[in-house]
């Protein structure tokens, strides 16, 4: 069993699939602690709701992001983390956080990376026309979403989808994506090969299939 900590800014929908698959057996892990830097994040309601301890770390009180980061990471270190997951949480980390979790910070980005990266990736994606979008699970460095890749799901841009509808098919597939990886985590099937640079790290899974694709209902 691993113990996350889970950060987020918003919604916390991700969050709760970790909590449904938990409490279904399907993850072998606990959450430590919940970190929001938005007071009105809905999923410190979620956490609440399950008995997990909830936080709000509002990064206007501090001076730089490195700051707020050293904070986080002391709080999440206390508390028994040992990955962290940014489930929709805005900000860009830096080593400050990522020095305390090294290659142990993990974030569902929704987008087929290195293709649309920052926020609104869904919108990003049906902007431009594409008729393939998708999500990525990735281990965080300091760049914006540039982490090694751990697992992708692709998505089809259906003629009929609007942005909200894409969105929403995503979502679906970020769950599941999220979960997968965290149990892959959770079994001590991942393993991450560094390499000198500019050749990327390479990230392997033992006996488990990366990518997948979303059932794709018919493009009409
Ligand atoms: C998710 O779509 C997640 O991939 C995205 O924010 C949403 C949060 O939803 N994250 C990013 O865009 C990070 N760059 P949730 O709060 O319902 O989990």
């Amino acid at each position: 069993m691993i113990a996350l900590g889970v950060l987020l800014s918003g919604n916390g929908s991700n969050f709760q699939a970790i909590i449904d698959a938990i409490a279904a057996g399907e993850l072998d892990a606990r959450v430590a602690v919940v970190v929001s830097n938005v007071a009105s994040a809905r999923g410190l309601d979620r956490a609440r709701a399950a008995g997990i301890p909830a936080i709000v770390v509002d990064h206007r009180g501090f001076a730089s992001r490195a700051d707020f980061d050293a904070h986080v990471a002391k709080l999440l270190v206390a508390r028994g983390a040992e990955y962290v997951v940014l489930a929709g949480f805005m900000r860009v980390v830096t080593g400050a956080l990522l020095g305390a979790f090294p290659m142990r910070v993990i974030n569902i980005h929704p987008s087929l990376l290195p293709a649309f990266p920052g926020i609104d990736a869904q919108s990003q994606a049906f902007a431009y026309g594409a008729r393939i979008a998708g999500c990525t699970v990735h281990f965080v460095d300091e760049g914006t979403d540039t982490g090694p890749v751990i697992a992708q799901c692709a998505v089809g841009v259906l003629a009929s989808d609007d942005d909200a509808s894409l969105r929403a098919r995503i979502l679906h597939e970020e769950h599941k994506l999220l979960t997968r990886a965290l149990q892959w985590l959770s079994e001590g099937r991942v393993t991450v090969e560094p390499r000198d640079p500019p050749r990327r790290a390479r990230v392997t899974v033992a006996g488990a299939q990366t990518f997948s694709f979303a059932a794709t209902p018919q493009n009409t």
